[in-house]
């Protein structure tokens, strides 16, 4: 670690000390400039004039845009504050950066592992690597079964916490299994936000993740980024965002920098108060099922506790059946059913409802937004009373 670290893309540098608050307010912003915005608007740019050489920085806009480098060094400087030659890509979307890794780093031959109960698109991205000739491994995340199938694998991929189970695995204590028998690690790191976890620092290659959820927080962004320092690596990735061309537009990505500012903010809200709902969940018999890792007794709070700052806005239960999940969810006032998690509205679903998760049909996956704490926990049980029957 540096005594300083810099503030991104400009030479100022931000004591060591920093807070996670003041560092997501300050993350990315260029030098000041007399009567320029303290944040540079989005920059439109399909190309930037090029006379001569088409050397960089900016030549083509599917390469590069001011835009996302500013986002760039705001999202390096929250997941690897103060560590040198971290480098951030963004792309169109979590998804975009997912594949971005797996499809740069894995050849033919190549043996990758995968979590079996992860985000639901990686059943479909498994089935692309395999009609590729890239042989796939898959383990649950809690419980160290990685370690049994990591033989010869050149690539370790890592949800945690898991997307909708909420299971955590000892990232440090894997990522060391990988790096000795020569495997990279990668970490998506969506749900607990780089203000939660930092898989750099516990030994991961790759800390990945949807910008989509609580990093960006409003509902009304697609975007996702890959963090790494072996510049190798990043290069192979950087040039596989260009040959696909998954890259976010300007608007996005400006809109993503803007809202990282209030990152701090909306994260310890919205843990705190998903921390209220569960211990209210808690308390009703017809709840069964109830996963929050920042719970005292939750099955991954000690590998949790061990390793995150902060333990995520989502919480997940299960109510007796389906029909009874539909009632609780139609009975919600300030919830909204719907996809996703992470924003500063609460939304919740009933997640089997898509097929690709392994969870019972009464399984809700909720998300704590920004309300008041009181408010929310109070719309929850009076929807679970009013749906007992
Ligand atoms: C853990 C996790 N990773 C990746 C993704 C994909 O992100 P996006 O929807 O931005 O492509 C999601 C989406 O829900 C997710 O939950």
């Amino acid at each position: 670690m540096n005594d300083a670290t810099t503030d991104a893309g400009n030479g100022r540098t931000l004591p060591d000390r920093t807070g996670d608050g003041t560092r997501a307010v300050r993350a990315g912003l260029p030098e000041p400039v007399k009567h320029e915005p303290t944040l540079p608007g989005p920059v439109f740019a399909a190309h930037f004039h090029l006379p001569g050489d088409p050397t960089g920085p900016y030549t083509y806009g599917r390469d590069e845009n001011p835009t996302w480098t500013l986002l760039e060094h705001a999202i390096a400087e929250l997941e690897a504050p103060g560590q040198d030659g971290v480098e951030a890509l963004v792309f169109a979307s979590g998804m975009a950066a997912i594949s971005s890794v797996l499809f740069s780093q894995l050849r033919a031959g190549d043996a990758v592992v995968l979590p079996d109960d992860g985000y639901q698109a990686l059943p479909l991205v498994r089935a692309q690597l395999e009609t590729y000739g890239i042989e796939v491994r898959t383990a649950p995340t809690g419980g160290d079964a990685q370690l049994e199938v990591l033989d010869g694998a050149k690539l370790l991929w890592i949800e945690t916490p898991s997307n909708p189970g909420l299971d955590v695995c000892d990232v440090r204590r894997l990522a060391d299994a990988a790096h000795a028998q020569g495997a990279l690690v990668a970490v998506d790191n969506t749900l607990a936000t780089p203000l939660g976890q930092r898989p750099l620092e516990l030994g991961a290659n790759f800390a990945v993740a949807s910008g989509t959820k609580q990093l960006t927080g409003h509902g009304d962004v697609l975007l996702g980024y890959v963090t790494g320092r072996n510049a190798e690596a990043m290069a192979a990735v950087r040039r596989w965002r260009k040959i696909v061309g998954a890259i976010p537009g300007p608007m996005e990505a400006w809109l993503a920098h803007r809202s990282i500012a209030t990152l701090q903010l909306r994260v310890d809200r919205q843990n705190t108060t998903a921390l209220a709902l569960a211990q209210a969940l808690r308390e009703r018999p017809e709840v069964t099922g109830l996963r929050y890792p920042g719970l005292p007794d939750d099955p991954s709070h000690k590998i949790a506790s061990q390793q995150m700052r902060r333990y995520g806005c989502v919480v997940s239960f299960t109510l007796p059946t389906r029909a009874h999940a539909d009632r609780f969810l139609d009975a919600l006032r300030l919830v909204d059913d719907a996809t996703s998690f992470g924003g500063v509205r609460s939304t919740a679903e009933r997640r089997g409802r898509w097929g690709g998760d392994a969870v019972p049909e009464g399984f809700i996956r909720f998300s704590v937004g920004a309300e008041d704490p009181e408010d929310l926990v109070a719309d929850v049980l009076r929807a679970l009373t009013a749906s007992a029957s």
